[in-house]
């Protein structure tokens, strides 16, 4: 059903980058469409699976949410509050609540602080409690993450690669947010490590209950801790399904690429997906029609013409293929058929 009060509404976000070192009329040069036209919600508590190749618009899109990057149209509403038109304490509010960990813990925390200073810097900023009070809440969020009150004056050279992202989420969590976006946050780690951040994080959302933006090119890793999956190409969602749908059916043939990529015991379950042919190509200049068509093995004459509106299946699903939304019994449109209106696709062009 839909969800009418969600805690994060991106409603057709749009984040063009003009190419650097166009300078001539910039605004008609040549543009990258980082992101290019994104609808989805984040319900309270819900956890979000954002997955696509790399230069697909994941990271775009989530420092647009962030408000680091302004929309080149569309908009992000938190708690119904307009991300980058917020002033004031509806903007500090926002800072306290919406709290991000990324993928690199060494390049994303400040190499001259220490564990206890990096924990404690948010909370400086929002002017979170007196001196007594963050030193405690430190030592708890260090326990919260499992690491050692010794590790509390260590610099970050001192410590691995996963006590450091442990370090990163505790930083995240010490404002107490209600919504986290995680961006690759296990991508830079050994693979040892991996799990244990993964399970950490799988555990501090059960207990905490903040709603989670988990974002990767991994679908493996997605399916560990989401409820829901969007896929994302070339800075737009061809799918939106809860991950057991996604897993059992995927329907369009970038999200079927996707599971070839995940691998199976299974020989026979592992021939059921064809991989993707190729590289996800330019967003500066992107294929016409559906932008997946030069590398899709069903692609017809009009998925290289137009771009296939987002439709939504049943229940919660979206797909935005000409092929396999027909597969379907006609695609249910508009109010009340599921969380997010289909965006009707403008030519980014004009
Ligand atoms: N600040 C920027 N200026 C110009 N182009 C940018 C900028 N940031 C990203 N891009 C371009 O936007 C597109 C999307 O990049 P983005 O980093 O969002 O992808 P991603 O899905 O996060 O990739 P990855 O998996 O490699 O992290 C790419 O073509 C990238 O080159
Ligand atoms: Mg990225």
């Amino acid at each position: 059903m839909a969800d009418v009060n969600p805690l994060l509404r991106i409603e057709n976000l749009r984040v063009h980058f003009p190419l650097t070192g166009w300078r001539v009329a910039a605004r008609r040069g040549p543009v990258v469409h980082a992101v290019d036209g994104v609808s989805l919600t984040v319900a309270r508590g819900e956890s979000v699976g954002l997955i696509g190749e790399s230069g697909s618009g994941k990271s775009t899109l989530s420092r647009a949410v962030m408000g680091v990057y302004r929309p080149t149209s569309g908009r992000v509403l938190f708690d119904g509050i307009d991300v980058h038109r917020a002033k004031g304490s509806a903007e500090r509010q926002i800072r306290r609540r919406m709290q991000m960990v990324f993928q690199n813990p060494y390049a994303s925390v400040n190499r001259r602080y220490t564990v206890t200073q990096i924990i404690q810097e948010p909370m400086k900023v929002q002017k979170l409690g007196d001196a007594a009070e963050r030193e405690r809440r430190t030592r708890e969020l260090l326990d919260l993450v499992g690491l050692s009150s010794r590790l509390a004056y260590r610099y970050p050279h001192e410590l691995s690669g996963g006590q450091l992202q442990r370090v990163a989420i505790a930083r995240a969590l010490s404002t107490r947010p209600d919504f986290l976006i995680a961006d690759e946050p296990t991508a830079a780690l050994d693979v040892s490590v991996r799990a244990q951040v993964m399970n950490l994080l799988v555990d501090l959302k059960q207990e905490l209950n903040f709603s989670l933006l988990f974002i990767s090119h991994d679908l493996a890793t997605v399916s560990y801790i989401a409820d829901r999956v969007a896929v994302l190409y070339l800075g737009r969602l061809v799918e939106v399904a809860s991950i057991d749908d996604l897993e059992r059916d995927p329907r369009h043939p970038y999200t079927e690429a996707l599971l070839a990529a995940v691998p199976r015991p299974d020989p026979d379950a592992a021939r059921l997906y064809r991989a993707p042919g190729g590289e996800i190509p330019s967003a500066v200049n992107p294929p016409s029609g559906c932008h997946y068509h030069p590398r899709c093995p069903l692609a017809e004459e009009r998925c290289r013409q137009e771009y296939p509106p987002i439709s939504v299946l049943s229940g919660n699903r979206r797909l935005a293929c000409h092929v396999r939304a027909g597969d379907r019994p006609a695609p249910r449109l508009g109010a009340g058929a599921g969380d997010e209106p289909p965006v009707p696709y403008i030519d980014p062009s004009n």
